[in-house]
């Protein structure tokens, strides 16, 4: 089981965590979707692999209700587990993933795929690559 834990305020992440979750369950897997605020960070302790979904909000920062406490919980038990990181954003560059994959990879996580980023709602191509990001988490 691989859990796809994410927010989503409008839909769009959402969007994409239905796609890693299709990925995951296409290699073989089984996904488990969840939205932040339904789940304690402490239920990803016993899990080698997962995946993260988060818009960007603020200023190029993570949604500060739910999952940046979460996250922050994560970074303390988070070393050697294999991650898949994924968000949509709107007239930022993508700076806010960049951040945050590089927050996780200094608490010793391994990125499993490169992160995907979707501009608003996911098109087509942000959709197969949400898709082959679940597919890496299967194998991985
Ligand atoms: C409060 C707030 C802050 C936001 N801050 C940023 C930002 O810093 N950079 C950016 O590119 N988009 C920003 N956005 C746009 C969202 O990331 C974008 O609308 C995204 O598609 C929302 O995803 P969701 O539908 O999963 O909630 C912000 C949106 C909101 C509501």
């Amino acid at each position: 089981m691989i859990y796809v834990v994410y927010y989503s305020g409008t839909g769009n992440t959402e969007a994409m965590a239905n796609a890693v979750s299709e990925g995951i369950n296409a290699a073989g897997g089984e996904a488990k979707l969840v939205p932040v605020s339904e789940l304690s960070a402490s239920a990803l302790k016993d899990e080698a692999v997962f995946a993260l979904g988060c818009p960007a909000m603020g200023a190029e920062e993570l949604e500060e209700g739910d999952m940046e406490p979460f996250v922050a919980e994560l970074e303390g038990f988070v070393s050697g587990k294999k991650i898949g990181l994924f968000g949509s954003y709107d007239w930022g560059d993508g700076e806010w993933m960049r951040t945050w994959a590089e927050r996780m990879q200094n608490a010793g996580a391994v990125l499993a795929a490169e992160p995907v980023i979707a501009n608003n709602a996911p098109d087509e191509e942000a959709l197969a690559s949400c898709k082959a990001l679940g597919e890496a988490l299967a194998k991985a």
